[in-house]
C-alpha cells in the first residue's frame, strides 16, 4: 500500500512527520542557512498554522529546531501564515508575516518579528514587539485575501518597500506596495505595484532583480539598480485559482513605483516556474555564494486518508539557482550545486541509438533514489509531426494530455521512464515531442513539449495523476536536446534544455520502490534517437531533520 515507508523522500526536504506548506523566509546569517515553513504540528492535515524551522550549513544536510513563530498574541492567535526575512543594514534579519486574528481566518494582518539574541547563529527566539500588528487591511483592500509579505527593498532615501498579494473585486490579482521610514509605520501606496484581470487572488508574491545578459550571480533584493539597463526585475505570483507559480520579467520603474512586464501579453502567456506540482515558491539572496535561490512546495497528490496513514504530507522541492536567460524572456533553474556531493555510484552510457519503438534500460545501480543526467541528439528532425489544431499549439498541457508518451510520434516521444517495474506496468515517463509549427514558414523554428506523464506511475488507483507539461522554448534545430531528472522514491523533478522547463511530479508506484524501481531510456516516435550521454548516480541520504 502507499503507507509504506520506502515512498518517503530521502533527500527533499521534509520535518520528520506531519503536514507542511510554504517555504517561509528563507535567509542566510552567519554561515547557517535557515528555512521556515507552514507547519501543522499536531497532523498530517492542513490546520494550525506555526512556522517550522531547520537550519544547515550547505542547504543539503537539515537540522530541526523548535518552531520559530507560533500563535501567541491577538493578532497571530489563528494563524502564523507565510511570510519573508528581511536583512537590515546592520545584518540583522526581520520577518514580517501574516497573522490571522478571527477563527474563520477571514481577517487578516501583517506582524514583524526579530531575533531575541542577535549573537545567535540559529536564531532560535523570535521576538514579537508590541507594536504589532503593523499593517491591517483599510481603504478598500479586501481584508479576508491580503497576505504573505515579501522581503522588503531599499529605496531612495533609505525608505523600505514591500508588496503584499491580494485580489480586488472579484478576480483582478494584486499586488499592493507598502511603504515605511522605520519598519514600524507602514503605509500603502496608491497604486498597486502591479495587477492582472481574472487572474484571482496573488499568493505569495516575489520581486526581485535579476542581471540581464544571461549572468549567473544574483543580486541582492535591495541593489540600487532599478533603471540600470543591465537589471530587469521578475515578479512571481502564485495564483490560488490555478495552483500554479507565475511570473513575468520585466523592468522596475522606481519614481511610478510600478513594475512592466516586457511582454505586454505577459500576465497571459503563462510563464511558470515549474509546469508541475510547485507551488508558493520563495526565492531568496544567499550571499555567501551570491546567487539567487528559489525554494518551493510541493504537496502530496496520494489521498489525505493515505497522507494521515503516512503520518506526513508535503516536501519542498530541490533549492534552485535562478537567473535570466541570455535570450531575457525568462529565468533558467538548476538544482543548486551542493546536491551534487550527495552523488554516489555512477553509471555513464554514451553513443547509443535508441530505434523506433525500442527501449533500453541503465542497469548497475539503483534508481529509487537518483540523479540523471542525459544529452539526446535527435538525427532528423524531418519527421517531426505537424501542429495543425491551434487549440492544442497554445496548450501543452492539452497537447500532452492528447499526445501522451504511449502515443507514437515523428520526433518523440523519447525519453525516461522512471520508477518503473521490470514489467514496465508500471513507469513515470519524462519526455519531449517536437512538432513543425502550423504555418512552417523557413523561418519557424520547430516546436519542442516536455511531458511529465505520471499516468502509469502506480498500479493504485485512488491517485491524482495530472499529465503535467511545459513547451521548451529552445532551438533544437542542431537535434540536441538534454534533460536532468532528480528521482527520490516518491518525487519526479525534472530539468528540460538546462533548465528553461521544469516539471515536478509526485508518484506512489506499488510495486517500482526499493530494489524494484528502474530506469529506461524510451522512443517511441518513428525516428532514431541517440543517446549522446546518459550518466546515472546513486543519490545518498543526507541528515534530513533527524528522520
Ligand atoms: C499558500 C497559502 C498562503 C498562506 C498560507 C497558509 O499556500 O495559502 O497564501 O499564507 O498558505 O498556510
Amino acid at each position: 500500500s502507499i503507507v509504506d515507508p520506502l515512498l518517503r523522500t530521502g533527500y527533499h526536504f521534509q520535518p520528520r512527520k506531519n503536514w507542511i506548506n510554504d517555504p517561509n523566509a528563507p535567509l542566510y546569517y552567519k554561515g547557517w542557512y535557515h528555512i521556515f515553513y507552514q507547519y501543522n504540528p499536531k497532523g498530517a492535515v492542513w490546520g494550525n498554522i506555526v512556522w517550522g524551522h531547520s537550519v544547515s550549513r550547505d542547504l543539503i544536510n537539515w537540522v530541526a529546531l523548535k518552531p520559530a513563530l507560533e500563535p501567541s498574541i491577538p493578532s497571530d492567535r489563528y494563524g502564523c501564515w507565510s511570510g519573508s526575512a528581511t536583512t537590515m543594514p546592520d545584518g540583522t534579519p526581520a520577518i514580517m508575516y501574516t497573522g490571522v486574528n478571527r477563527p474563520d481566518v477571514d481577517y487578516q494582518v501583517q506582524n514583524v518579528a526579530y531575533p531575541r539574541n542577535t549573537s545567535d547563529p540559529l536564531l532560535r527566539e523570535w521576538v514579537k514587539p508590541s507594536h504589532n500588528p503593523i499593517i491591517v487591511p483599510g481603504g478598500g483592500v479586501n481584508a479576508t485575501q491580503f497576505r504573505d509579505p515579501t522581503t522588503a527593498w531599499r529605496a531612495a532615501g533609505g525608505h523600505w518597500r514591500l508588496l503584499i498579494g491580494s485580489v480586488s473585486g472579484s478576480a483582478r490579482g494584486v499586488a499592493y506596495v507598502y511603504r515605511s521610514r522605520d519598519f514600524r509605520r507602514w503605509t500603502r501606496a496608491r497604486r498597486p505595484l502591479h495587477s492582472a484581470a481574472a487572474t484571482g487572488m496573488w499568493e505569495c508574491p516575489d520581486f526581485y532583480p535579476v542581471e540581464a545578459a544571461g549572468r549567473r550571480e544574483g543580486l541582492d533584493t535591495s541593489v540600487p539598480g532599478g533603471g540600470r539597463p543591465r537589471v530587469k526585475y521578475v515578479l512571481k505570483n502564485s495564483l490560488d485559482l490555478r495552483r500554479y507559480d507565475y511570473y513575468t520579467v520585466g523592468a522596475y520603474d522606481r519614481r511610478a513605483e510600478r513594475y512592466v512586464p516586457d511582454d505586454p501579453a505577459g500576465d497571459e502567456r503563462h510563464l511558470r516556474y515549474d509546469y508541475g506540482n510547485f507551488y508558493a515558491s520563495k526565492t531568496f539572496y544567499d550571499p555567501a555564494k551570491r546567487r539567487r535561490i528559489l525554494w518551493g512546495w510541493a504537496n502530496e497528490s496520494d489521498t489525505s486518508a493515505d497522507d494521515v496513514a503516512k503520518g506526513w504530507a508535503g516536501i519542498q522541492a530541490i533549492p534552485r539557482t535562478v537567473w535570466l536567460d541570455p535570450s531575457g524572456k525568462q529565468l533558467l533553474q538548476w538544482p543548486i550545486e551542493e546536491v551534487e556531493a550527495l552523488r554516489g555510484r555512477s553509471v555513464t552510457l554514451k553513443g547509443r541509438v535508441i530505434k523506433p519503438g525500442q527501449h533500453l534500460e541503465v542497469t548497475g545501480l539503483q534508481t529509487a533514489q537518483a540523479d540523471v543526467e542525459v544529452s539526446f541528439e535527435v538525427p532528423s528532425l524531418a519527421g517531426a509531426e505537424r501542429l495543425d489544431d491551434p487549440a492544442l499549439a497554445g496548450d501543452a498541457q492539452r497537447l500532452c494530455g492528447a499526445r501522451g508518451a504511449a502515443v507514437e510520434g515523428g520526433v518523440g516521444p523519447f525519453g525516461l521512464w522512471v520508477l518503473a517495474s521490470a514489467d514496465r506496468r508500471e513507469r513515470t515517463a519524462v519526455f519531449f515531442r517536437v512538432f513543425r509549427a502550423a504555418a512552417a514558414g523557413s523561418d519557424s523554428k520547430p516546436v519542442v513539449l516536455m511531458c511529465s506523464d505520471p499516468t502509469k506511475s502506480s498500479l493504485n488507483p485512488n491517485l491524482y495523476q495530472p499529465t503535467f507539461a511545459g513547451f521548451v522554448d529552445t532551438d533544437i534545430s542542431n537535434g540536441k536536446i538534454s534533460l536532468r531528472t532528480l528521482i527520490d522514491r516518491s518525487v519526479v523533478e525534472s530539468f528540460g534544455a538546462g533548465g528553461k522547463t521544469c516539471i515536478l511530479s509526485r508518484v506512489y508506484p506499488s510495486l517500482a520502490f526499493g530494489k524494484n524501481a528502474r530506469l529506461y531510456v524510451f522512443n517511441s516516435g518513428k525516428a532514431d534517437v541517440k543517446v549522446s550521454r546518459l550518466t546515472a548516480w546513486e543519490m545518498r541520504k543526507p541528515r534530513m531533520n533527524g528522520a
